[in-house]
């Protein structure tokens, strides 16, 4: 039975809406006739009641703590399947056979080494360059490199797209080791065949030219799970940002580096680093956290708990409590402690026990324990985002795929409520006082 309409009432006159339902239950009411129809359109800064394109790939129901990648739930994935597996499930739709896995991880394999003239140009970045910048540069400039896979004509990109994934999610972790290892002034090294995507991973960060690092099996499996935790997240920033450029019919190259560059800002994928430095801060400062929540809740202090809220969900980040249970085990497979972990802890029980938050809704999301994990590995925080944009590589080709499949190619352009000036004339320069 096709879904009741809503009815609009403008000026006395009535407008008839269809309503879409998701596969899920979750319902919009359709407004791309509402211009033509009614001569207005919707307002809706920072598009949270905004359904911008229907999406096979994630599901999330913030008031439940819902989150599942092609209707696998977070929690099974985590817990029985790999970053790898995961990324296929994401690009393809579903969970690959025996055969399509290996051949998916053999072209993967196949594609870990860059160009060396991508070598070249990389080192040429300062010392002091940010690792996301140099991500989002080298990620478009490896597009150079393979014209063949970004040519700017759909159906052609398209049917490169297995080979274009493949290049992506095995050159982002080469790229992102040679800008790491660049800025600690260390030679490169070459990634080692027989080594898995993240034990290669932490290969290329730390091993030593004539000296392999030790990668512990549990290091490499907890850096897979935050890879997996990170791989999509339906209609996010950077997400968004990757389908709006798709939409204009920008190849995958092109595309994923935009999304590199809106991960960056702090209250999106920057925030892990942001979450460290504030759990630092307050270490140093002998805080026990109390006067940092304090601040967070005054609103002219411009402090923000990092780590805590998220615009979907309103209930607990479903990874946040994956990766915290991760935090204790790394840190006891490590023989370490952290001292950041205990005021992360006591920051949450005071946050959750807090009216300020309760009423808000907010509570730990997927940055704020995985800083923790991250440093137990070695990873140094300005890293920390470079991570996160290898983890979301595979949610990122997905949505360009999504877009790029469309049996309808529409360009992305929103509208606007224009507030500025209204019509006025040109005064020469010498009349203007
Ligand atoms: C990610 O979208 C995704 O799916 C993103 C992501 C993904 O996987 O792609 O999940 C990854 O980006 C997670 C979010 C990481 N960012 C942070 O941890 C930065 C800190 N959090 C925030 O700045 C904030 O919570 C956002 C940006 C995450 C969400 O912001 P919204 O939805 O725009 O909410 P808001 O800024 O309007 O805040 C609502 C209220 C405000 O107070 P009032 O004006 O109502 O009095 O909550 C307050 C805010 O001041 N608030 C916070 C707060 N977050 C919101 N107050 C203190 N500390 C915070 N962290």
């Amino acid at each position: 039975m096709p879904e009741k309409p809503a009815i609009l009432k403008l000026d006395d006159k009535e407008f008839v809406l269809p309503v879409l339902v998701g596969s899920e239950g979750e319902r919009a009411v359709d407004v791309r006739t509402l211009r033509d129809t009614t001569g207005h359109i919707t307002f809706d800064d920072g598009y949270g009641n905004t359904g911008a394109c229907e999406s096979g790939v994630t599901f999330i129901d913030g008031e439940k703590g819902i989150l599942r990648y092609r209707g696998y739930s977070i929690e099974e994935l985590a817990e029985k399947s790999t970053f790898i597996e995961t990324a296929y499930l994401l690009i393809y739709g579903q969970l690959p056979s025996a055969a399509q896995l290996a051949a998916f991880k053999e072209r993967i394999l196949d594609n870990a080494q860059v160009h060396e003239g991508l070598r070249i140009a990389l080192s040429g970045f300062p010392s002091t360059a940010h690792p996301m910048a140099v991500l989002s540069a080298t990620l478009n400039t490896l597009g150079c490199y393979y014209p063949e896979l970004g040519t700017n004509e759909r159906a052609h990109d398209l049917a490169q797209l297995d080979e274009a994934a493949a290049v992506l999610i095995s050159k982002v972790r080469t790229l992102a080791a040679l800008a790491h290892r660049a800025k600690e002034g260390q030679p490169p090294v070459y990634p080692k065949p027989g080594l898995n995507y993240c034990g290669n991973f932490l290969h290329l960060m730390f091993s030593q030219p004539n000296a392999d690092s030790e990668i512990h099996p549990e290091v490499a499996k907890a850096l897979d799970l935050i890879l997996l935790l990170h791989a999509d997240h339906e209609q996010n920033c950077s997400t968004s940002t990757v389908r709006m450029v798709a939409s204009g019919g920008a190849n995958l190259f092109a595309s994923v580096s935009a999304g590199v560059c809106a991960l960056w800002g702090p209250l999106h994928g920057g925030a892990n680093q942001a979450v460290i430095e504030m759990l630092e801060e307050i270490h140093r400062s002998g805080d026990d956290g109390s006067r940092f929540i304090a601040a967070a809740k005054d609103k002219s202090s411009g402090v923000r708990l990092m780590g805590f809220g998220h615009r979907v969900y309103k209930n607990y980040d479903p990874r946040a409590k994956i990766i915290k249970a991760q935090c204790d085990k790394v840190l006891k497979v490590l023989g370490r402690k952290d001292p950041l972990l205990d005021i992360a802890m006591r920051l949450e029980d005071a946050a959750l026990n807090d009216p300020y938050f309760k009423q808000r809704n907010l509570y730990p999301n997927v940055d704020f324990y995985s800083g923790i994990i991250l440093k137990a590995i070695g990873i140094p925080s300005e890293m920390f985002t470079v991570i996160f944009a290898i983890g979301r590589m595979p949610g990122w080709i997905s949505h360009w795929k999504e877009i790029a499949e469309a049996p309808k190619q529409k360009i992305h352009r929103p509208r606007q409520v224009y507030v500025g000036e209204t019509l006025r004339s040109y005064v020469p320069i010498e009349k203007r006082g």
